[in-house]
């Protein structure tokens, strides 16, 4: 099942619940205007709207990527100082992404930058191409990073790393990234491995998916406390599901093969 937007293309794949969002603007290395920033979010929406499917497989993983071998080339600079309000809606859709109750990868090639780099980062991992190019090049427009980059790197990394790629400007190479933790897989084969790990998600029970979205995403906002408290309440409504009841079964029956149904 298809669906084209104006700046993005989603595709929803009904036999293993994987959601797919191509970045297409190719003529502009998929350069982050207004529109697309509304068609990742409108895209996002219709992907997930498969949750109501009352006869088939809910939305179970999102790969992201970028239309003709790049991921994206940040922030459409042409747009700049335009009256449109930009702003607002930039800070929604990476609010968006990261707020999403499916996990999303970043299937990334070619040129990953400023935005398009913050735009993967907002995603819960990254799957890079040997080759891709990443980096903060605001500085070189007086500028710097308007979505959280250093904030993101900083916790990914540490506050020195995001300060050198920020400063510098520089972009730096896949498996740079990955010594960094900024990314977190450069296989051989991106395609297919990014394929077999959303797969891998994809089979997991949807609900302690979704919690664990929401555990790592407050582990970087609160303390280790407050932190392990949030997990405990997390915890505590999995026990009720069928889906634990169904890994439970599978456990003592060794069936390596278990059904989830995300309730
Ligand atoms: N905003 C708008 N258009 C962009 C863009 C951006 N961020 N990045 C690339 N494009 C456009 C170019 O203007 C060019 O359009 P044209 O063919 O109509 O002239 C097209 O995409 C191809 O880019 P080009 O610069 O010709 O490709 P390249 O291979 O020589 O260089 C980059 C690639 C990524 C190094 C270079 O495009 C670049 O530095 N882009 C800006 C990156 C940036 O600063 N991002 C953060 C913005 S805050």
């Amino acid at each position: 099942m298809e669906e084209e937007f104006q700046t993005t293309r989603a595709r929803f794949d009904e036999t293993t619940g994987i959601g797919h969002l191509t970045l297409n603007r190719p003529e502009a290395l998929n350069a982050l205007s207004e529109q697309l920033r509304t068609d990742i979010v409108d895209g996002l929406r219709w992907l997930e709207s498969h949750n109501e499917d009352a006869d088939g497989i809910a939305l179970r993983a999102v790969v992201v990527e970028g239309a003709e071998g790049n991921f994206c080339a940040g922030a459409d600079i042409t747009e700049f100082g335009d009256d449109s309000p930009g702003a607002s809606s930039e800070r929604y859709h990476y609010d968006f992404v990261m707020d999403f109750p499916v996990p999303i990868v970043a299937k990334i090639r070619g040129y990953c930058l400023g935005g398009g780099l913050e735009t993967a980062m907002a995603c819960d991992f990254r799957f890079a191409d040997a080759d891709a190019r990443l980096g903060l090049p605001e500085v070189d427009l007086g500028l710097i990073p308007g979505a959280g980059g250093v904030q993101f790197i900083s916790r990914l990394a540490n506050p020195s790393v995001a300060k050198e790629i920020a400063m510098t400007g520089e972009h730096i190479g896949a498996e740079r990234a990955r010594e960094l933790g900024i990314v977190n897989r450069v296989p051989d084969d991106l395609d297919a491995t990014t394929a077999e790990f959303a797969e891998t998600i994809a089979s997991k029970p949807p609900l302690a998916i979704q919690a664990l979205k929401d555990a790592a995403n407050t582990a970087v906002q609160t303390g280790l406390r407050e932190g392990c408290r949030y997990d405990r309440r997390l915890f505590e409504p999995l026990i009720e599901t069928e889906d634990f009841q169904e890994g439970a079964r599978a456990f003592t029956e060794d069936d390596y093969e278990p059904e989830f149904v995300g309730r």
